[in-house]
């Protein structure tokens, strides 16, 4: 048997050799099993697997604690703390062949990887399965969406005891019978599949890999490493929103100076599309006029946004462009949009423009117009591209060197082949990208700092169009879900709630108060006002704290929250003293006792403090609020009223 401890001596993994062979690992917090005895192992289409008839072999330790800085993010420093084992799995039949483990237990949960030598027979590696199991306690409950899905990942959470999980995408959390909180998700996914997890035993969870379209999960060649499968435990669900684990497992930045990548906030010919006031696709109503963009450029200046994001200009949209990705060109512009024009205005103003380039999951396409697209948008200036994947999961478009169509997954390896393809060339151009339908994060944005965002969960255009639009609750589930993996372009910002009269079901299902809220709780580095600039206007006093509110951060404290209920998060604005404050919650009204512990001591501050107003409520009451400034210090306590789906954003500013 052999062990690792995390550096606070609270969290113990435990491997052992079990009958016949079989690896099987454990976890415990505080000694508490979290993870009961699991299996480990591969299983590949030529050779014998990996998954048994294994003994312990040799055994290295290593013990890290040092600080990284990040270019840009949620906090500037970063503490890798954490004791190492390597251990080699021989295998007891067929001699010369083995399984390397590496383990890494930190202060907030764990990774292990496998990591195969070059060894006999596997010059080529076909896998077609990888056995690691979580097996969860009984008692637990989790919050999850469904794997493999037509949808990706833009699905409602579930709340539900285990058995109701089938196939859920990670990170997928687990709340167990003792409070103990538990994130099961995976970093680095470099030339790998992406795996769902697959209850094949009452509690026990596998990593399914993502097919191939020809069945083969993983194709490689040894040496290889596998990503880390990650488990992050806390005591609390706040206490899991302060993990840096996936960050630190990932390999630090290897594009060297980055200063290019630019977090900042923009606007867009976006919403107005996602409401059917105007057309991605050519005509009388289309979005993507010079005029348009000109509009929103001047708004952009006026009110200090960085750029504005144009999407549809180019031509392709025209018919049903969900399926024709084919059409797409990524050069050609309609006629009456001119990218010189534009990005000339642009430029003058102070403003960038923002690319786009919908796929429709047409790969190939795609690839083929790479560098010319890339180099177009890089010649006019721009800094940042918004990439679109929109096809349904396994549709897609692969085009082999015959000429022969594949279908393939979003999560597959094709796909982070893909992704990390597309972050190169464009780091050649000192462009960043922000992909929408993308592969699941795991955390790449260290050893590439252009992936500056990604969608990958239900953002706010659902509540344009969406059956069911986003309830109350899915915001104060995203942050213990879908963001612990990353930053989420999920476009906050739409003043205009009832877009589609006071009485329709399609709406924003928040306060005014809890979309200001969102640009706190919701980590990103590129953060949009994504309504309309004429409802902007109209709360020109609430619009303040969107012009002010920064998107990078020297630090990130969640203070309190529970899954699927409410979360308070505070963060320090990079460079500055300031500080903001959001907190979300749910479909009940509640009060929340904050102590401002996080200021600085002895420094008073002037807080500006956007809140619900009196009878406010998400349905019956959303535009209700009050702004208020009060003097607050660190030894003060807030009480934080929130009105049924509601929000608090505060700005704190020290007094001189
Ligand atoms: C889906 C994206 O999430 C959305 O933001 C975009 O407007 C459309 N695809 C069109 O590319
Ligand atoms: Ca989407």
């Amino acid at each position: 048997m052999l062990e690792v401890v995390s550096p606070d001596g609270r969290i113990r993994f435990t491997l052992e050799i079990s009958d016949f062979g079989i690896p099987r690992y454990s976890v415990a917090f505080n000694d508490e099993q979290v993870i009961a005895p699991s299996a480990l192992g591969l299983r590949f289409e030529r050779n014998a697997g990996l998954d048994r008839n294994l003994a312990l072999g040799a055994v290295e330790r290593a013990s890290t604690d040092r600080s990284w800085e990040q270019p840009w993010g949620e906090r500037r420093l970063v503490r890798d703390k954490h004791n190492e084992m390597f251990v080699v799995l021989d295998a007891t039949r067929g001699p010369g062949r083995n399984l390397g483990l590496r383990v890494r237990v930190f202060n907030d949960g764990l990774g292990f990887r496998y990591e195969l030598a070059e060894q006999q027979h596997f010059d080529d590696v076909d896998i077609v399965a990888e056995l690691t199991e979580f097996r969860i306690p009984p008692r637990a409950r989790g919050w999850w969406i469904p794997g493999r899905a037509w949808n990706r990942h833009e699905f409602l959470y579930r709340e539900t005891g285990l058995k109701e999980i089938a196939l859920a995408n990670t990170p997928a959390t687990f709340r167990l019978a003792s409070g103990t909180h538990v994130s099961l998700h995976e970093a680095a996914l470099v030339d790998y599949a992406g795996y769902v997890l697959d209850q094949r035993r009452d509690g026990v969870f596998r990593t399914n890999l993502t097919p191939w379209s020809d069945g083969i999960r993983v194709k490689t060649r040894a040496p290889f490493v596998t990503p880390w499968r990650t488990i992050q435990i806390a005591d609390s669900a706040a206490a899991l929103l302060n993990s840096d684990l996936l960050l630190n497992l990932n390999e630090p930045n290897v594009l060297g100076d980055v200063s290019w990548v630019e977090p900042g906030k923009y606007i867009g010919i976006w919403w107005a599309m996602h409401i059917n006031e105007r057309t991605w696709g050519s005509g009388p109503m289309h979005g993507a006029t010079t005029e348009e963009a000109k509009r929103y450029i001047d708004f952009a200046a006026e009110h200090g946004f960085d750029g504005v994001l144009v999407e549809g200009w180019n031509v392709g949209w025209d018919g049903n462009w969900f399926f024709n990705g084919a059409a797409f060109s990524f050069t050609e512009a309609y006629p009456d949009f001119d990218i010189d024009a534009v990005t000339a205005y642009a430029s003058e103003r102070g403003v960038r423009l923002i690319g786009h380039h919908e796929t429709s999951g047409h790969v190939t396409n795609y690839e083929k117009q790479l560098d010319d697209a890339l180099d177009l948008y890089a010649s006019r200036g721009v800094r940042q591209i918004k990439t679109g994947y929109v096809a349904d999961g396994g549709d897609m478009v692969r085009i082999d060197d015959d000429g022969v169509r594949h279908l393939e997954w979003h999560d597959g390896q094709f796909a982070a082949r893909h992704h990390v393809r597309v972050l190169e060339e464009a780091a050649k151009r000192k462009i960043s990208i922000n992909t929408h339908e993308p592969i699941k994060d795991t955390g790449l944005r260290r050893t590439y700092p252009n992936w500056i965002s990604r969608e990958g969960a239900r953002g706010q255009e659902f509540n344009a169009w969406g059956t069911p639009p986003n309830p109350p609750e899915h915001t104060v589930i995203l942050p213990f879900t879908r963001m612990l993996s990353g930053p989420m372009d999920f476009t906050p910002g739409i003043f205009d709630l009832t877009f589609a009269g006071d009485d329709a079901d399609q709406r924003v299902s928040t306060t005014l108060m809890k979309q200001l809220a969102l640009y706190v709780v919701l980590y990103s580095p590129i953060q949009m006002a994504a309504d309309l600039p004429k409802n902007y206007d109209r709360f020109a006093d609430a619009f303040q704290f969107i012009k002010d509110v920064p998107t990078d951060w020297e630090e990130s404290i969640a203070l309190s929250g529970e899954v699927g209920d409410f979360v308070v998060i505070a963060r320090q604005e990079r460079g500055s003293p300031d500080w903001y404050l959001g907190a979300i919650t749910d479909e009940h009204a509640r009060t929340i006792e904050v102590p401002l512990t996080f200021l600085a001591e002895g420094q008073r501050f002037e807080a500006t403090i956007y809140r619900d107003g009196e009878g406010a409520h998400w349905r019956e009451n959303p535009y209700s609020y009050r702004i208020e400034r009060r003097e607050l210090a660190s030894d003060d306590t807030l009480n934080i009223e929130l009105a049924a789906g509601g929000g608090t954003a505060i700005r704190f500013a020290p007094i001189e």
